[in-house]
């Protein structure tokens, strides 16, 4: 019986190391004893045969995606758990598409757990000034409670966002600290004294101008906003005073609408005359269980406010039991007219390669991240214009249920829109181009360019070019599809 004890810092690390040691070791799951944190090792054998184990154990991609993700966890029983999945992938890669595995199972709700506490801290991390105001470098510092060890995978990102202050994010487990652009981590701590600071009264002020008393869902609220991170949250001291006032001023709104309607919303009723009424955005996610609902109830979206201009609402179309889907930005001009996606040049040029690359478009589920057309009118043009998050993120709702109704194997995301909506982030789209990432649910994304992007290449033999590294692409994509189908998902390097 081996005992492992892991570091509480740079863990990722210290238990693939470690779990590579066992293998080479040829150390079964019940023969290692994992334990984390606290006092100096029982016995931990840095010199496990490292290079021998990696040399010879070839590892499925998604494995070590999810053991990068599970570590965090903060159930003890993860790095056995793991140790068991890997102890058995490395004699069965096909393993990590069994759905019906219930130890995969399991490590994918903690894999997914791990990426929501990921991004709540993205979210709900409040930092308060504590450095002097006329300071070279402003120095701010947060108080954070996770759910799981996320603040080591997360710093990278504040690191990123906030790389022009000096900050400091404590935590019962660990502090991570940026200072002078570097980045360092300490012991945990209790909550130190934070001062309030201007930036209070400005969370308030904005949630109270984004809240909608006649929109109000608690439950909902709550469940994107769970209470334990109320605490940190100066907005939140008002909720329940808007919650109490709610009924009142969505009643006072009604009685102060307009009797007339504007000329606009004449149209949308127009627009919206002959559709099936209980539709609404709002409906109940489970009664939206066939594309066909779906579709019909984002006839009557309103979830940001591309809706007022855009002709009509285009959703995706292809085969409901498509392998592979096809993700593009938003509607251009003609697909906002026809009501249908890909149709117009940046679709041809699509359907173009697609067929080079073997890829049958009758075939695919082929839909957008943004299903409204956002333009900038110009007299009588219509200029594309880039979604934002504000339009992203609200219209995830319509692509998730399309996701989760199609269910496909793989889904190619077609530039950085559909990159930022399909896994979090658009950015460094060049540089990703080829890989394949997940979404939050688990799907294998492969990412790569906007076929646009070839439209406004200026010289002809570089639009060659790339449309070829495009064609390539999709072949990769189509190829990584086959592996999938045939239950060997990809191993070891990036596809392109
Ligand atoms: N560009 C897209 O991203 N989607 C379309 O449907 C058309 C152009």
């Amino acid at each position: 019986m081996q005992t492992i004890r892991l570091p509480g810092r740079a863990t990722a690390t210290a238990w693939r190391d470690a779990a590579r040691g066992c293998l080479a070791q040829g150390l079964q799951p019940e023969e290692v004893v994992w334990a984390y944190g606290g006092a100096a090792p029982d016995l931990f054998a840095p010199d496990m045969g490292v290079g021998s184990a990696a040399a010879t154990t070839v590892v499925p991609r998604s494995f070590i995606r999810l053991a990068g993700a599970v570590v965090w966890h903060r159930d003890p029983e993860r790095f056995a758990w793991l140790y068991t999945l890997l102890w058995r992938v490395k004699d069965r890669p096909a393993l990590m598409d069994d759905q019906a595995d219930p130890l995969l199972a399991r490590l994918r709700a903690m894999q997914k757990a791990v990426y929501r506490c990921q991004h709540k801290m993205k979210a709900f991390v409040r930092f308060r000034e504590i450095g002097a105001p006329d300071a070279e470098r402003r120095s701010f510092a947060a108080w954070f409670e996770p759910a799981h060890y996320t603040l080591e995978p997360t710093a990278p990102f504040f690191a990123s966002r906030f790389g022009d202050m000096d900050w400091r994010i404590v935590t019962p487990d660990l502090t991570a600290t940026f200072e002078d652009g570097a980045l360092g981590f300490a012991d945990g701590q209790s909550k130190p004294p934070l001062p309030e600071d201007a930036a209070e009264e400005l969370w308030a002020t904005y949630f109270r101008n984004i809240f909608n008393p006649s929109r109000l869902k608690v439950k909902a609220m709550q469940t994107g906003m769970p209470k334990s991170y109320w605490r940190n949250m100066p907005e939140t001291r008002q909720i329940s005073d808007m919650i109490a006032g709610a009924e009142g001023r969505a009643q006072a709104m009604r009685a102060a609408a307009p009797t007339a309607p504007p000329a606009r919303a004449a149209r949308l009723q127009n627009r919206r005359a002959g559709l099936d009424r209980t539709s609404s955005e709002e409906q109940d996610v489970d009664n939206l269980n066939t594309i066909d609902a779906v579709h019909s109830a984002a006839r009557s979206c309103t979830r940001c406010p591309l809706y007022r201009n855009a002709t009509q609402v285009v959703m995706g179309e292809g085969p409901t039991d498509a392998e592979l889907m096809l993700v593009g930005e938003q509607p251009g001009d003609q697909e906002d007219l026809a009501g249908r996606p890909f149709v117009g040049p940046a679709g041809q040029i699509l359907d173009r390669v697609c067929h080079a690359a073997g890829i049958d478009r009758s075939t695919v589920y082929v839909t957008n991240a943004v299903k409204h057309f956002k333009f900038l009118p110009r007299g009588k043009r219509r200029l594309h214009q880039k979604p934002d998050a504000g339009e992203i993120v609200p219209c995830r709702w319509w692509l998730d249920l399309e996701m989760r109704l199609v269910q496909p194997r793989l889904i190619v995301a077609l530039g950085a829109t559909a990159a930022e909506s399909l896994t979090g982030t658009g950015k460094g789209i060049l540089r990703r181009r080829g890989a394949i990432e997940h979404t939050e649910a688990g799907t294998p994304v492969f990412l790569t360019i906007h076929p646009s992007y070839l439209l406004r290449l200026p010289d002809a033999a570089t639009k060659a070019a790339e449309t070829d590294s495009f064609r390539r692409d999709l072949e990769a994509a189509a190829a990584h599809l086959q592996e999938l189908r045939a239950g060997r998902p990809n191993v070891g390097q990036r596809c392109s």
